[in-house]
């Protein structure tokens, strides 16, 4: 059996993922977005016989068109199109989880400044607003009081894209950290709290955030896989933050990274993510 990994490049998770798959019955084959030239119909721009792919590609954007592209054609492809258009776009996400009662941080939705001004003061300051699609704490901005809102949201009505345009109004929660819950399939394999970077309100390890171990409680487990299911996830990041005793749901990453949660939980990700693949394709 085979499995295109598609990827940017083969970086620490790749090299993992390709390491379980030896001995296994699973060829991996690394498809590189910036090689392909998707035909339609028709083929990919190489000889494509694969059993099942994995979309890993750093581009939001690339991966949701890869993948749309190979179900056209009737590939299985983990995450779907499905997952990814939900948990690829803050808006999307949220409204999902509104509608399951599932807790998550007050939101709204504007589309001009004035409108983000007064839902601000609806969620106090600081708040944040972010990108609706956007990964890595790229634009995700704490708000400290309504000039720096003014600015801001000017700037970005001004110099954004039109997604950047679209502002997403988020209350902010002072935890100092949030949970990176790691789930394949209908298990959660893994968790790691991750501390705010040094100088910065954020935790993405991207930009410095630091990952330390994290039990996984029954709770932990019980919202994490609600919400995975909700999206139809497989391979999904949970991202949770604690407020008053409770865990909120801030996002869903569909194209998770696993270094950081191996390296602190001891965990073999890549091998519960093959050994998923595996199963997968059995059935
Ligand atoms: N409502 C919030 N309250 C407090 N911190 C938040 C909130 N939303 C996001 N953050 C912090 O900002 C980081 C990036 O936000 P997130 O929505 O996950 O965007 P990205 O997709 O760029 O990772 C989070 O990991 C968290 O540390
Ligand atoms: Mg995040």
């Amino acid at each position: 059996m085979k499995l295109g990994i598609i990827c940017n490049r083969v970086s620490w998770e790749e090299k993992k993922l390709f390491k379980e798959a030896q001995g296994k019955n699973l060829n991996v084959h690394f498809i590189f977005v910036d090689d392909l030239q998707l035909e339609i119909p028709g083929s990919l721009s190489y000889k494509a016989d694969e059993t099942i792919y994995l979309q890993r590609a750093i581009s939001f954007f690339d991966g949701f068109y890869i993948t749309a592209a190979l179900e056209g054609r009737g590939e299985r492809v983990i995450n779907s199109l499905e997952t990814a258009k939900i948990c690829g776009d803050k808006i999307l996400t949220t409204i999902n989880l509104a509608g399951k009662n599932i807790k998550t941080p007050l939101t709204f939705i504007t589309f001009n400044v004035n409108s983000a001004l007064k839902s601000m003061e609806k969620t106090g300051f600081p708040c944040i607003i972010k990108p609706p699609i956007g990964s890595w704490g790229r634009l995700v901005a704490l708000i400290k009081d309504y000039e720096s809102a003014k600015v801001t949201l000017e700037d970005r009505e001004t110099l954004g894209n039109p997604y950047q345009k679209v502002f997403y109004v988020q209350e902010y929660i002072p935890a100092g950290r949030d949970i990176r819950v790691f789930v394949v399939g209908e298990e959660v394999v893994a968790a790691m709290y991750r501390y705010n970077a040094e100088k910065d309100w954020r935790s993405n390890l991207a930009i410095g955030g630091k990952a330390v171990s994290c039990k996984v409680t029954s709770e932990i487990e019980d919202i994490s896989l609600k919400v995975t299911e909700s999206v139809k996830g497989e391979i999904i990041g949970v991202d949770l933050i604690e407020k008053d005793g409770s865990m909120y749901v801030q996002e869903l990453n569909h194209v998770p990274q696993f270094r950081g949660v191996t390296e602190v939980s001891g965990v073999n990700v890549a091998s519960k993510i093959i050994n998923y693949i595996l199963n997968e394709v059995k059935n």
